[in-house]
């Protein structure tokens, strides 16, 4: 335990999709199984850091004993949590698919069905990995980029607004990555525009590809 690369190190990871409730039985989600997030949790955890794993809605098995698991509901939960943790980390992965938008009223009661046409009325949500880039001291700061064209210029403009240390891309045009699956396949894109391209792999096998780009930068 004594040479673990991550020993001593804080570690923050966002994972899974965000519900966005339109009523007390209704949401706004998305595909995110939180299987990346859940990954890179272990991944570090694994390395010797001490990780809080801030999820969203999911399915999997509860993280490793020793992962702080914070569980939340909406991108307003996610970012109050992922803001308030973030001064006292050293590593911050942003894998949450977070909902850009939420209903502007989420109602009391059930909504009934009445009209033949209805509006919802969205608001933006927070963009939590922005605000995060914005406060950044000495933390590295790793995002995720989910595309489905323009793929390298669109994680590019991630990677410089939200002031990363790199961002990990997929795509939702190769087969086997993105939501879901077991499998991922990335391309870490960093700020001077070196592209570093991966196969198809588990995504246990992609976090483990994340986590030692992170101690090359740790150890630089
Ligand atoms: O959970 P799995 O089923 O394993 O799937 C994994 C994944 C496909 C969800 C994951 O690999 C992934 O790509 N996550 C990011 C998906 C996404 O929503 O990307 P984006 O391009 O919308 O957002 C860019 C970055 O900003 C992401 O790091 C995201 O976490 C962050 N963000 C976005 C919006 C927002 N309001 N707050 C944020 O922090």
């Amino acid at each position: 335990a004594e040479n673990l690369p991550l020993r001593n190190k804080k570690v923050l990871i966002t994972a899974g999709p965000t519900y966005e409730a339109i009523d007390p039985v209704r949401f706004i989600g998305n595909h995110s199984s939180g299987k990346m997030g859940f990954e890179l949790a272990a991944a570090a955890h694994a390395a010797g850091a001490e990780v809080t794993l801030i999820s969203g809605p999911t399915h999997l098995e509860k993280p490793a004993e020793g992962i702080k698991l914070v569980r939340v509901q909406s991108a307003v939960e996610m970012f109050e949590a992922a803001t308030a943790s973030f001064p006292e980390v050293d590593v911050a992965i942003a894998s949450a698919a977070v909902s850009d938008y939420r209903p502007k009223i989420s109602a009391t009661q059930k909504i009934k069905k009445s009209a033949e046409t209805m509006e919802l009325q969205l608001v933006k949500n927070p963009d939590i990995l922005a605000s995060l880039g914005e406060s950044k001291q000495h933390q590295i700061l790793i995002g995720f980029a989910l595309e489905t064209e323009n793929e390298e210029e669109n994680a590019l403009g991630k990677l410089r607004r939200k002031n990363l240390d790199f961002i990990v891309l997929n795509s939702l045009n190769d087969a086997g990555a993105g939501f879901k699956a077991e499998t991922n396949k990335v391309k870490l894109l960093f700020k001077d525009e070196k592209v570093k391209a991966f196969s198809l792999k588990s995504k246990k096998e992609v976090a483990q590809d994340i986590l030692n780009e992170i101690i090359l930068l740790i150890n630089e």
